[in-house]
């Protein structure tokens, strides 16, 4: 090539790069501009949100929707069904302070889609419809919301394939009977700091997989007995923070792999003995105030004379 030809080349390069960049993605968007070499930044239509387009390794992208200093109602996004499927391949979606209320499958059939995070969306309800046709979620995380109760119909849209699910600080109360039942590859639950009462047996059914169950900061007073009968893979039970009365003696017989565990109450020495009896992988927590430093064992007595 010849040093004219190399700048010709370079040139169009230059100038396909500013047009993509400064493109609004087909009208998708209001406007768009560069908010830096990695990022694009556009305006929605027809709500006070933006949404930060960040372009991550192999090409797959974050999309970061976020409010502009507006009132409550302008927040609102228009996520209709297929809103963002022939969009580029997006492999994380985080939704912070935006309404999206009506959300019916916006992402249908984005295949790398794997992280989504809803922060602060002033939910009443769990938003059932924004999870349909999103095939390989394994992560979810939402936070501070206000739905009152969990059911296996809320829960129904999102693919059996997670692994990951915090749902904090959203004023859960109730968790309905086999809500989480479809989830066998999860191994991470976290439900605190919401307003839960009582934990049952059929609560955590289908989990075979859990490892992680955090439930610290509810308002927990009652345990059932053969609550955690269905989770017998736990490593790491955290239960703090609850008004917790007694716990039931066998409560956490059978989990034989815990490492860890807390939990309030005004226990002694001898409750805390009886109830993590036969747990020989402990190796810390606390039980009550008392901590745990590692297995019960029974004290042999030196019987030499
Ligand atoms: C913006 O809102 C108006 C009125 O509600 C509607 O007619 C129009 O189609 C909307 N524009 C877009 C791009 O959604
Ligand atoms: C929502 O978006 C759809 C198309 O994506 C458009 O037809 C409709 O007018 C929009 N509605 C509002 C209220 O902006
Ligand atoms: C949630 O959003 C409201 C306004 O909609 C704001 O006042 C509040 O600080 C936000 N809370 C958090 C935890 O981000
Ligand atoms: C949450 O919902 C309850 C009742 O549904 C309501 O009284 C309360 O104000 C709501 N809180 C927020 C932060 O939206
Ligand atoms: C569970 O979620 C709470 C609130 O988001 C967080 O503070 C806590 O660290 C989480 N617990 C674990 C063990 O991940
Ligand atoms: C339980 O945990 C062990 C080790 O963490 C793992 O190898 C095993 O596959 C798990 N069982 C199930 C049913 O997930």
């Amino acid at each position: 090539m010849t040093n004219s030809a190399i700048f010709v080349v370079l040139i169009c390069t230059l100038m396909s790069s500013l047009i993509e960049a400064n493109s609004n993605y087909d009208g998708k968007f209001e406007s768009c501009y560069n908010f830096n070499y990695m990022t694009v930044e556009c305006k929605l239509w027809n709500a006070s949100a933006v949404v930060r387009i960040v372009k991550g390794p192999s090409q797959h992208f974050t999309l970061l929707f976020n409010t502009e200093d507006h009132p409550q109602e302008l927040r609102k996004l228009n996520l209709t069904e297929g809103a963002y499927s022939n969009f580029l391949p997006i492999i994380q979606v985080v939704m912070t302070d935006v309404n999206m209320d009506g959300a019916s499958g916006p992402f249908i059939n984005q295949r790398h889609l794997q992280y989504v995070q809803l922060f602060n969306n002033s939910l009443q309800e769990f938003p059932r419809d924004f999870f349909r046709g999103i095939p390989n979620l394994r992560q979810l995380e939402i936070y501070y919301q206000n739905f009152s109760t969990l059911s296996n119909h809320h829960l129904s849209e999102i693919s059996e394939n997670l692994e990951f699910l915090s749902l904090t600080r959203s004023s859960v109360k109730n968790i309905e009977a086999e809500a989480f039942s479809k989830f066998h590859q999860l191994t991470y639950l976290n439900l605190s700091y919401n307003s839960l009462t009582e934990l049952k047996p059929c609560m955590f059914n289908g989990l075979d997989s859990l490892v992680n169950l955090h439930l610290q900061g509810n308002k927990i007073t009652t345990i059932r007995p053969g609550t955690f009968v269905t989770v017998l893979n736990l490593s790491a039970l955290s239960l703090d923070g609850n008004p917790l009365d007694s716990l039931p003696q066998k409560i956490f017989t059978y989990l034989e792999n815990l490492e860890f565990v807390t939990f309030s109450g005004n226990q002694n020495e001898n409750t805390c003995k009886a109830l993590l009896k036969g747990l020989n992988r402990l190796t810390y927590g606390f039980c009550g105030s008392i901590a745990i430093t590692g297995p019960y064992k029974e004290v042999a007595c030196d019987c030499r004379c």
